[in-house]
């Protein structure tokens, strides 16, 4: 079969390169099509270029629009380029405009479509990213979820359980790959004279979070006041819309941060294996701090990621200040050594043996 990745964002790049890698081993037929929702150096080509991707075979190059704008236009792209490859399906993963619109584009030819991360519900109707889950998985013919929680999900809203395949995720093949060359390689923590201190991370970059002006400044001033109460210093990479609205909106950078430009892979890797505790908004950045044993603190009123509260290794805090130094305390004394619940690292290998194998069968 030959099979059509789409992707356009960080996040994306990151846990599909263990994919890319995997039909790259098997010499499958398959081609990238990049829909340039993000095109930032450091949000983009870094990623290609450390985790050794092939170029994409093809690059939309849409950029930032509004959501209808944006995803329209990746649409007549990518349905353009399926029917001059005669793909037989498309992956998408997770939950950007860049999914949703692989997705249509796909659903709509005789293409099937394979979801990466199927199944995650945060039941909050005001995120982007949960309509274009909801959507995806609807649509999609192979739900790779990552655990028996989310195919119970899939299940309750009616989905065949013939098109669901627990598969872990594959966020924990790309820790596994990277992790010990980030310790090898990434000299991030001399860059910022970390290496005997003990230091927060913080990443915040979610529309509901830094697109309104209070709740943008109480999250920092919670990440301040847990500076103040608990010494704990913060590096904030921070995302372009996060470091636009703080500058739209006249925000002071809080006092005990420092606001540094996005990492690459391995020095971010090597900033959450190394830290005290994290502080996030991030899908991605949840499940990798779970996969490293690091405390994690999610500045949010929910997560579709609940395997990492179950498991003791996350906990919600929203944004209100005393919220996130209370949890902050708690977390940083909490126990570590939970046990992962995203897979052991095989993901892409099964994803990609799950489509071959389906496809043949399909064939005969
Ligand atoms: C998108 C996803 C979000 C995901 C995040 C990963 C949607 C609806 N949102 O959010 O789920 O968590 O990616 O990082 O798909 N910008 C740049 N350079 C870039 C890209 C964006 O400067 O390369 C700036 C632009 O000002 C742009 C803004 O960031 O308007 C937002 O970009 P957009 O792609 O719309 O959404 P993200 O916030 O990146
Ligand atoms: N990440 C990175 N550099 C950074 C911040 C994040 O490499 O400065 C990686 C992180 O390790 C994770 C992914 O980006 O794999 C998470 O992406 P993001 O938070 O942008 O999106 P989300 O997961 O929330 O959709």
């Amino acid at each position: 079969p030959h099979i059509t990745i789409v992707l356009g964002t960080r996040p994306e790049i990151i846990k599909l390169a263990p994919i890319i890698r995997a039909c790259e081993a098997r010499s499958t037929s398959y081609s990238v099509i990049h829909t340039g929702q993000h095109y930032s150096k450091n949000l983009n080509e870094v990623f290609f270029d450390q985790l050794e991707l092939p170029q994409p075979d093809y690059n939309l190059a849409v950029g930032s629009a509004s959501h209808g704008e944006q995803t329209g236009e990746m649409i007549i792209g990518i349905e353009e380029i399926l029917l001059e490859e005669g793909t037989d399906v498309v992956l998408v993963q997770g939950d950007t405009n860049s999914v949703l619109a692989g997705t249509i584009a796909a659903t709509k030819l005789d293409c099937e479509v394979g979801h990466v991360e199927a199944g995650l519900r945060s039941f909050d109707r005001d995120m982007p990213e949960e309509k274009n889950r909801v959507l995806t998985d609807h649509a999609a013919d192979y739900l790779f979820a990552p655990t028996e929680q989310s195919e119970a999900l899939l299940l309750e809203e009616g989905l065949p359980k013939d098109r669901i395949y627990v598969t872990g995720n594959t966020v924990v093949d790309a820790v596994h790959q990277n992790r010990e060359l980030a310790s090898q390689k990434s000299s991030v923590l001399e860059e910022f004279g970390l290496n005997d201190t003990e230091y927060g991370l913080l990443t915040a970059h979610r529309a509901e979070n830094v697109d309104e002006k209070n709740t943008f400044m109480n999250l920092l001033e919670g990440v301040e006041r847990v500076g103040e109460e608990l010494g704990v210093e913060f590096l904030y990479p921070i995302h372009p819309r996060a470091r636009g609205q703080l500058e739209e909106f006249g925000l002071q950078i809080p006092e005990h941060t420092q606001i540094i430009p996005p990492q690459d892979y391995l020095d971010f890797l090597q900033l959450q294996s190394n830290a005290k505790v994290i502080l996030t908004d991030s899908g991605g950045v949840q499940e990798e701090a779970c996969v490293l044993n690091v405390p994690c603190v999610t500045l949010r009123e929910n997560t579709e990621r609940p395997e990492t509260l179950d498991v003791g290794a996350n906990c919600l805090a929203g944004t209100a200040p005393h919220e996130i130094v209370e949890t902050t305390n708690m977390m940083i004394q909490t126990e570590r050594g939970w046990e992962n619940p995203f897979g052991d690292g095989t993901t892409a290998k099964m994803i990609l043996q799950t489509i071959i194998q389906s496809q043949q069968q399909e064939a005969v």
